[in-house]
């Protein structure tokens, strides 16, 4: 596993990611390959089963592909089927990689400021930086004059725009949104896409946004078409080329341990 520095997108290269289905395997993922630059969005654009949320967990590092590279933010985090430790993704999530589930998992008891606090402080910010980031974070996505607000008092929208800011609490390389649009109206959906758009230009993170409905998508600066676990006409600009060290052939286990 290698390090090439900071801020330089997300990259995957040809990844394969099987699926146990009874005595065979089910190809969710027939290698994809895409670059997001930092400071870009580019959505994911699919129907259902064509394995958009199974790319988002790869790039999350919460799913390891049998198959192909992963790179975020510069760093390796997945080759030729190993991967790094279960711990060091899992820390890497923490700090560089910003999460939006699409059901908002925001805590009931939990006012919209101390939901971002919270991420602060696991993150080892000081109480006064953490609130500080958090009221920033908060006013950037229109919510200053909510942030003493529980979510059940929120709207959908709102709820769906703490969740995008506590995403972007530590500042992560790479955000990864899936389907943030499919609990809204139209106008909303768009306002949100176009929120994401902006929040990603002016923070430099590269931003894979998955959604079902691609009227909304008229902010974002490329659109990835899935199908059948392929991805149509990659975006973005002409992949890297391979490392040296990375051997073609079928997926095999890497010395790294996976989970
Ligand atoms: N944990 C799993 N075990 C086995 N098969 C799975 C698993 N997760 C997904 N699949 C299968 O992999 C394929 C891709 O699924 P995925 O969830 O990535 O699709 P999707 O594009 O996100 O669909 P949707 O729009 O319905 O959310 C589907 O055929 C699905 O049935
Ligand atoms: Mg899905």
């Amino acid at each position: 596993m290698t390090t090439t520095g900071s801020r330089h997108g997300l990259v995957l290269d040809r990844v394969r990611l099987t699926y146990p289905d009874g005595a065979a395997r089910l190809t969710a993922l027939d290698g994809v390959s895409m670059v997001v630059p930092p400071g870009t969005t580019t959505a994911l654009l699919g129907p259902s089963g064509s394995g958009k949320s199974s790319l988002l967990a790869v790039a999350a590092t919460l799913t390891v592909p049998d198959a192909g590279r992963v790179v975020v933010g510069g760093l390796e985090v997945a080759a030729d089927g190993g991967a790094l430790p279960p711990g060091r993704r899992a820390e890497l999530r923490r700090t560089r990689i910003g999460i939006v589930f699409q059901q908002h998992r925001l805590l009931p008891s939990l006012t919209a400021l101390e939901q971002l606090t919270l991420v602060a402080h696991l993150q080892g910010r000081r109480p006064r930086t953490a609130e500080r980031r958090a009221r920033e974070l908060l006013a950037t996505v229109g919510l200053a004059d909510e942030a003493d607000r529980r979510p059940q008092t929120l709207s959908g929208g709102q709820r769906q725009r703490v969740n995008i800011a506590r995403a972007l609490v530590n500042e992560p390389d790479v955000l990864l949104v899936d389907e943030p649009t499919s609990a809204l109206d139209h106008e909303r959906g768009e306002q949100v896409v176009e929120l994401v758009t902006s929040l990603t230009r002016a923070t430099g993170a590269a931003t894979l946004l998955v959604s079902h409905d691609a009227s909304t998508l008229g902010t974002v600066d490329a659109v990835a078409r899935i199908s059948g676990g392929r991805v149509l006409g990659a975006p973005g600009p002409a992949l890297p080329a391979p490392a040296a060290s990375a051997p073609a052939g079928p997926a095999r286990r890497g010395s790294a341990r996976c989970g």
